[in-house]
């Protein structure tokens, strides 16, 4: 931390040492030592204070607390930059690698996890290996891997795509046939690894607020062949044109969606994230969306990536793999 905080910190930190010290000894001095029968003289709800000195006992645990803060201050890291007496802390200096390596981290929490960490790479790195230098597919055949696989997907992924791995609004169900970017083996890690952003741009701009209700009308009737709401303002031919102006080069020609890019098919409502009613896709097509998928390269390393592709992979592929149209 900068000197300016390092100095706030201390300040702040001692300072409300001895003022409290202070406090302390000065609400002491003029007391008188006897025991008595005297109030303080105020009186709440009829609830009055004997005009007593401070309980020795009392007393002297207040001061053992000041001890004891001042000490731990003096021997831990607390006091803004102040490294502590204790050897051990000085990986504040970017020599946490080493420090480490030579076991001399002293005791924080965050020592404790890196310890922890170490040791279950340790243990479980050479089962990872093991399952790194295979081929995804086969990956996905290893009880043991999906269970391993299951866990860390359990506790990296389920937030967003769901514990059963079949999404939520706005996030993709893994569990099917319908892939935005591929569901090839290879292309699953490639997504889990290097995460991913599709882009759909925002048409109210560019073809209007009819052209939107037009060009969804289209995707309604036309690809997924669906029934527009009776109400409907809105003419699927004028639509197919703005389509085939406006949409293909992304979603391709016949709106089954180019992978690359991350373009969906747009023929298939059952695996649209955002909403597959009328009103819905207007919204999509008038706002645009930006899906983002966060990379787990940093946070997982390849050899977890692995076992979680194989994983994902196994869930569309496996013996208890959904039909085809599950959703
Ligand atoms: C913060 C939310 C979030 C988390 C956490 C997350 N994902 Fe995703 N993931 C997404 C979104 C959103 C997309 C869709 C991106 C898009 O719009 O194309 C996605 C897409 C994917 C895809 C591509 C699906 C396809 O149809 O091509 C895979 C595979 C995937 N995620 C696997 C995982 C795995 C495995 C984890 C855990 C390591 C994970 N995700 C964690 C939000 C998340
Ligand atoms: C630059 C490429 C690009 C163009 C052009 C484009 N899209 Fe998209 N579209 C995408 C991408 C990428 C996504 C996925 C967005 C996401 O996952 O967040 C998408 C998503 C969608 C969705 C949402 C599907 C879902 O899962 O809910 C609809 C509907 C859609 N596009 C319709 C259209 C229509 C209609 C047009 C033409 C007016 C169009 N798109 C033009 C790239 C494009």
């Amino acid at each position: 931390m900068t000197t300016f905080w390092s100095l706030y910190v201390t300040v702040l930190s001692l300072g409300t040492i001895f003022a409290l010290t202070w406090l302390l000894l000065s609400t002491r001095k003029g007391q008188r030592n006897e025991q008595t029968d005297e109030t303080v003289g105020h009186s709440f709800d009829g609830i009055e204070e004997y005009d007593n000195p401070l309980p020795k006992w009392w007393f002297m645990l207040f001061v053992g607390t000041i001890i004891f803060a001042l000490g731990y201050l003096a021997l831990y890291p607390g006091l803004g930059n102040w490294k502590g007496l204790l050897p051990g802390y000085n990986y504040l200096d970017n020599e946490k690698q080493t420090a480490f390596a030579n076991g001399q981290t002293g005791w924080t929490g965050v020592h404790e996890w890196e310890k922890e960490m170490a040791k279950s790479d340790a243990k479980f790195g050479p089962i990872f290996a093991k399952f790194a230098s295979m081929p995804i597919e086969e990956v996905a055949k290893d009880p043991q891997a999906l269970k391993m696989g299951g866990r860390l997907f359990a506790s990296n992924c389920s937030v967003c795509h769901g514990s059963d791995a079949k999404g939520a609004y706005g996030f993709p169900n893994l569990t099917d046939a319908d892939w935005r970017w591929g569901g090839e083996p290879e292309v699953i890690k490639t997504s889990i690894m290097g995460g991913r952003h599709a882009v759909m741009p925002a048409w109210a701009e560019v073809i209007g607020e009819q052209g939107v209700a037009d060009v969804a009308a289209f995707v309604v009737t036309n690809l997924d062949g669906r029934k527009l709401p009776e109400d409907a303002k809105a003419d699927p031919v004028a639509g197919q044109k703005l389509f085939a102006a406006n949409c293909v080069a992304c979603h391709g020609p016949q709106g089954k969606g180019t992978p690359a890019m991350g373009a969906p098919d747009l023929t298939h409502p059952g695996a649209f994230i955002y909403g597959s009613s009328f009103a819905q896709l207007q919204q999509t097509i008038r706002y645009g969306r930006q899906g983002q998928m966060p990379a787990q390269e940093q946070m997982q390393g390849n050899d977890k990536v692995h076992l979680l592709a194989a994983y994902v992979y196994s869930l569309s592929h496996g013996e208890k793999a959904p039909a085809e149209d599950a959703q």
